[in-house]
């Protein structure tokens, strides 16, 4: 037997209801906030993600040389695309652009519950906005959707990477040698941190207060005695996105995002039920658009694990049962299989949902498979009743048959229906 590939899932006609109706919902709050949906492709350009990536995700990115011999990726995330998207194509649309789209993404990561090596992104970016409402928005539109979603244990981690970077100018370390330090934070690897900053000739003391401002957490309150633009810039976003009815925020200073384009406001959610992989959503402001030869445009996005939404729906019992067809038609012999043909058609038409017997099995076993599609009624085709111009209409809840005349098939189900 043929195994699909390490890390990728199938997703049964159950889970694809799931995911439709989480679909669905990500569709709606998009539009009720103003986001336009696109696409763009699975395949890019490897140098897309070489630039600006960071290495967590260029060393767990699948890459390949295709037959012309370019270096061809799977993309690892959706910032970057719709980036590129934005300098080849869309720089002519009215600003700000608020686009949106549920894709596929890919990491060559070590697999494991709510981790994937073929995964779905819901990913909201804004481009074009360095105004602290647009991260605000960012904000607002997170909280309202884990509300929606029944998540209502959710952490959101605010912090912005000026905070730390502002310090690390202040203790004399340069700019380019400050990735590092951010990367372990943002693993929380917060003793090499200290002798990383050490070694770049940063103070004892001045070390120390860094790893201590990157351990603050909580309300407004964590922000005070910090001075500068960033600590500033994030008491706004937080007192704006508050004052639009988000309830959920606290900061975490210590918050500084894996990934290397982030300049300012970061932030992730994480979802408590979920376990290890509990993070559910990760994103900041960032400046990518003059790196693939655009005009310089400031940007601010953020992207939800699709899986692990539903992961947490479903912990949570927020996930609806699949939906079942409303009409199952059966013929008792095959003389009777142009009339059932006709009256789905029939039925279909007037946006009843309709299988026909396709198997010419006994009528209990027919049933039985109409039962398992939750089909709610069945209608039967025998022909005694045919040859009185009728047929049976079978109510699938209660096993309630009656005679009804072929003429009025449609008819009665509608109003049968439209009860419900
Ligand atoms: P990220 O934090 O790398 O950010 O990914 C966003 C979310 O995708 C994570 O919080 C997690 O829920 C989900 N995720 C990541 N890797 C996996 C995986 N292997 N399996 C299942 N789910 C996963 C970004 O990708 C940024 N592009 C976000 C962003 C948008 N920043 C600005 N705009």
């Amino acid at each position: 037997m043929i195994q699909r590939v390490r890390g990728t899932r199938d997703f049964t006609p159950q889970d694809m209801s799931r995911r439709r109706q989480l679909e669905d919902l990500l569709r709606r709050i998009s539009r009720d906030y103003g986001y336009r949906e696109i696409q763009t492709p699975v395949l890019e350009n490897a140098e897309l993600f070489v630039t600006k990536s960071g290495p967590g995700v260029l060393n767990e990115m699948y890459s390949f040389e295709d037959k012309g011999g370019r270096a061809i990726a799977l993309r690892p995330e959706l910032t970057a695309p719709i980036i590129r998207f934005y300098v080849n194509d869309l720089t002519n649309l009215p600003m700000p652009l608020k686009l949106f789209c549920i894709s596929s993404c890919f990491r060559y990561e070590e697999p494991q519950s709510g981790r994937y090596r073929e995964f779905y992104q819901y990913d909201v970016e804004i481009i074009g906005s360095e105004k602290a409402e647009a991260d605000a928005e960012l904000l607002l539109l997170a909280d309202d959707l884990c509300r929606r979603l029944g998540l209502n244990e959710v952490e959101f981690r605010i912090g912005h990477v000026g905070i730390i970077r502002g310090l690390l100018d202040a203790a004399g370390m340069p700019q380019d040698r400050q990735s590092e330090l951010l990367r372990l934070v943002d693993k929380k690897k917060l003793d090499e941190a200290r002798a990383y900053m050490l070694s770049e000739g940063v103070s004892e003391a001045d070390a120390g207060d860094i790893l201590a401002t990157c351990q603050k957490k909580g309300d407004r309150e964590v922000l005070k005695g910090l001075k500068g633009e960033a600590s500033e810039y994030l008491e706004r976003v937080i007192r704006l996105a508050e004052k639009g009815g988000a309830s959920n925020l606290s900061l975490d200073l210590g918050v500084v995002r894996g990934l290397d384009y982030y300049t300012g406001l970061v932030f992730e959610i994480d979802a408590p039920e979920l376990g290890a992989e509990k993070q559910i959503c990760g994103g900041g402001s960032y400046a990518l658009a003059e790196l693939f030869g655009g005009q310089p445009v400031q940007s601010t996005g953020m992207a939800f694990g699709f899986d692990r939404l539903i992961l947490a729906m479903e912990k949570t019992g927020q996930l609806a049962p699949e939906e079942g067809i409303e009409l199952f038609i059966l013929a008792v012999t095959p003389a009777q299989s142009e009339e059932m043909v006709r009256l789905a058609g029939g039925a279909r038409k007037a946006g009843i949902s309709t299988e026909f017997d396709l198997m010419g099995r006994s009528m209990s076993k027919s049933l039985k498979y109409a039962s398992s599609r939750g089909a709610r009624y069945a209608l039967i085709l025998g022909e005694r009743e045919m040859a009185a111009g009728k047929v049976l209409l079978r109510d699938m809840d209660n096993g309630e048959q009656s005679e009804i005349g072929i003429g009025s098939v449609v008819d009665e189900l509608r109003q049968r229906l439209a009860v419900r």
